[in-house]
């Protein structure tokens, strides 16, 4: 296990100044375009859920949907889009909220989670947890069971986790602000 974490944080590129002065994106392309990383990644972001059946993964715009439709096939579970404001077709439920860069709203379908089903939240970032806070408050306000969040990568000194309750957190990847 800690072999194929030592591989994948290789694989993640620094982009310095992306998308704006300041900000070192990472990129996790070199991780989906490999085949066992990309597998490996889908394993441990998985393990999360290990102990605990579950009945929805859900997934957030656009980055988010790559690994967390991959866990939702790999658990028998359905997979749910939270998406930004105006792309899904249907009733929506959204949330406004501050992004670690501009401002942003996310949605849901009103009927993607049948009150008291186990969802696993899943995203590629847990930056500022701007984002997967709004998608928690989406998700417990259709009366969905929040089992867990699982992210590739956590940027651990913005404190994303610090917005997030008391949701059980995991994150493959920690990274300190020197990166
Ligand atoms: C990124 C990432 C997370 C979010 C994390 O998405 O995929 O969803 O930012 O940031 P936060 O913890 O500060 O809220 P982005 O909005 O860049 O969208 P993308 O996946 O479409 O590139």
């Amino acid at each position: 296990k800690s072999m194929s974490i030592e591989a994948l944080h290789s694989a993640v590129r620094d982009i310095p100044d992306f998308p704006k002065p300041g900000i070192v994106f990472k990129d996790i392309t070199p991780v989906l375009s490999h085949p066992t990383l990309f597998r490996q990644a889908i394993t441990l972001l998985c393990e999360t859920a290990a102990d605990s059946p579950i009945d929805k993964v859900v997934g957030i715009d656009a980055r988010g949907f790559i690994f967390a439709a991959a866990v939702a096939d790999r658990l028998n579970a359905g997979f749910i889009p939270i998406r930004k404001a105006g792309k899904l077709p249907w009733k929506t439920r959204g949330l406004a909220y501050a992004l670690e860069y501009g401002e942003a709203t996310v949605e849901i379908h009103e009927d993607a989670i049948t009150p008291g089903e186990r969802v696993l939240l899943v995203d590629d970032l847990l930056a500022t947890g701007g984002t997967a806070a709004a998608a928690i408050r989406l998700i417990q306000g259709l009366g969905g069971d929040l089992v867990a969040a699982s992210f590739l990568i956590e940027l651990d000194f913005l404190q994303g986790r610090q917005q997030l309750g008391d949701v059980r957190i995991e994150s493959v990847l920690r990274y300190g602000a020197e990166g």
